[in-house]
């Protein structure tokens, strides 16, 4: 998932063994300012961690779409890498973090970044 790639292998190497998870975890960076049913995920990346989905397998998603947003809060490279994969300019965004599993609904993390964002041709920029 974005920019949380080693925390990402991480996660992934525990998990492996333990089930044959194939179902898609989606953890969706959006522009806070305008989220509507219709937003696009600024980058939209699955994790095949869920076994199936379910309800369960929903919260379990957004619990760990949650922890991989709050741990990348703590990442200096944060920033960098996810304007890195990003295809347009962006200013003065702050990210709000959902969750999805499979084709349902965009579930809102609770999360949202203080730091805004500022992206140019891809680079980090101050705001
Ligand atoms: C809000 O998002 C929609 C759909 O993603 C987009 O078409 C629209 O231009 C956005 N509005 C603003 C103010 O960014
Ligand atoms: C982003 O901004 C730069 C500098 O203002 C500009 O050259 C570039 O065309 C812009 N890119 C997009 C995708 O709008």
């Amino acid at each position: 998932m974005f920019y949380f790639c080693l925390v990402t292998v991480l996660f992934l190497a525990q998990q492996i063994g333990k089930s044959e998870a194939a179902e898609s975890c989606f953890c969706a960076p959006m522009d806070s300012k305008n989220i509507t049913k219709e937003s696009e995920p600024l980058i939209k990346h699955p994790l095949k961690v869920l076994k199936d989905c379910g309800k369960e397998a929903e919260q379990v998603c957004l619990q760990l779409c949650k922890s991989l947003a709050t741990l990348a809060q703590y990442d200096p490279n944060a920033g960098k890498s996810f304007c890195a994969q990003l295809n347009k300019n962006i200013t003065n965004i702050h990210i709000s973090i959902f969750s999805k599993v499979c084709d349902g609904e965009y579930l809102y993390t609770g999360l949202t970044f203080n730091k805004p964002l500022c992206c140019t041709n891809k680079k980090s920029v101050p705001c």
